[in-house]
């Protein structure tokens, strides 16, 4: 599926955010060749979204600091969209001169989480957005928005759904082409997501411009998609290998695994033109890469064929060390 034509009604996106959320956090220092291998393996398993990188300052996110030449690196594939996390106008440039398309700007519902996650309240990110989003828009890349916190924030507790949408209305007045709602602790549970669905389409917020991203902290994260997908929400960010979490959120595991979230929409007769095998693939690679078993529910148990009633998938993980075709 192009990411820019308008998907049909029983198709679900899947974003992946594997390379950036999934790498971000992980104190094993991933070598640039691997990231590109673990990629590759996404792009081959039918993924079309993949956020690949941030563009912050390297001292903050040392994980994602070959950014610049990472990007030029990655396989050309038709028809598949890498959006960077940037920050600010000196992200953007780097960005640029590496020669991305689409990008990703971050802010939260919650003035206590940005300003330990970019030093700066959620009005002062949104000011930081502007001029990078105005960039974007005229060099024509895909823009998305984070709303991180969204259903509760590490240092200020509970977070009220009108406040969560206030911040993606006010991105969406910057420009952006959608915006994503973040649990980025892991605290939220479904009728949280049917509450925010609804505040968002009641503010005027169209479903197709709308993502989540959970993360499985707490194991809510397939039931809050199940949610989702109820209130008409059709695009979920998930993390091949179940990697992830934020520096700067204590407490947050993993992103919701991209394999649980194949089987789960497998299963449930969803189209989204991901092959499990393949992601799972790329799963076994990205834990051994990072020297980690695979510890998410369908990379330890396989998907399932209803025909022999057996598991499938579970093959050895591809060496990190072998040469991958380039898609
Ligand atoms: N790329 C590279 N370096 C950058 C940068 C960028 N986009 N933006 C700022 N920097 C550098 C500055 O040059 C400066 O470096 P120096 O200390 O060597 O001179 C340093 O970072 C601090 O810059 P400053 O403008 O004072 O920003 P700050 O300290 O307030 O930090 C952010 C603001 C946003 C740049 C920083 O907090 C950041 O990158 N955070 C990333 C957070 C993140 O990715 N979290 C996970 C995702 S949710
Ligand atoms: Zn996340």
């Amino acid at each position: 599926m192009d990411p820019g034509s308008p998907p049909p009604p029983d198709t679900v996106r899947i974003y992946e955010v594997g390379p950036r959320d999934g790498l971000q956090n992980e104190a094993t220092a991933v070598p640039t060749e691997a990231k590109l291998g673990y990629i590759e393996l996404l792009v081959a398993a039918g993924l079309r979204e993949i956020e690949v990188t941030s563009f912050v300052s390297p001292r903050a996110i040392p994980q994602l600091a070959d950014a610049d030449e990472l990007l030029p690196r990655l396989p050309a594939t038709a028809g598949v969209r890498y959006p960077v996390l940037v920050p600010n106008e000196r992200g953007l440039a780097r960005a640029e001169a590496a020669g991305a398309r689409a990008l990703a700007v971050f802010t939260a519902a919650t003035d206590a989480f940005t300003e330990r996650n970019i030093g700066m309240t959620v009005a002062a990110s949104l000011d930081a957005a502007a001029p990078v989003l105005r960039r974007a828009a005229a060099l024509g890349w895909w823009r998305r928005g984070y709303v991180s916190t969204a259903f509760g924030c590490p240092y200020a507790g509970a977070v009220e759904p009108a406040r969560a949408v206030d911040v993606a209305i006010r991105l969406l007045g910057l420009g952006v082409d959608e915006v994503c709602f973040g649990d980025t602790i892991g605290v939220g549970v479904p009728g949280q997501v049917a509450a925010l669905t609804g505040a968002a389409t009641a503010a005027g917020i169209p479903l197709d411009r709308i993502a989540f991203h959970f993360h499985d902290t707490r194991g809510t994260a397939l039931a809050n998609v199940a949610a989702g997908l109820d209130a008409g929400v059709r695009c979920f960010d998930a993390s091949a290998g179940g990697t992830g979490g934020c520096p700067y959120a204590p407490g947050a595991a993993g992103n919701l695994a991209t394999e649980d979230l194949v089987y789960f929409l497998d299963a449930s007769g969803w189209s989204h033109g991901v092959d499990l095998e393949g992601v799972l693939a790329a799963a076994q690679f990205a834990a051994q890469t990072l020297g980690k078993p695979l510890s998410t529910k369908v990379g330890q148990a396989g998907g399932w064929d209803p025909a022999t009633g057996q598991p499938t998938g579970r093959t050895a993980a591809p060496s990190p060390g072998r040469p991958l075709g380039r898609a």
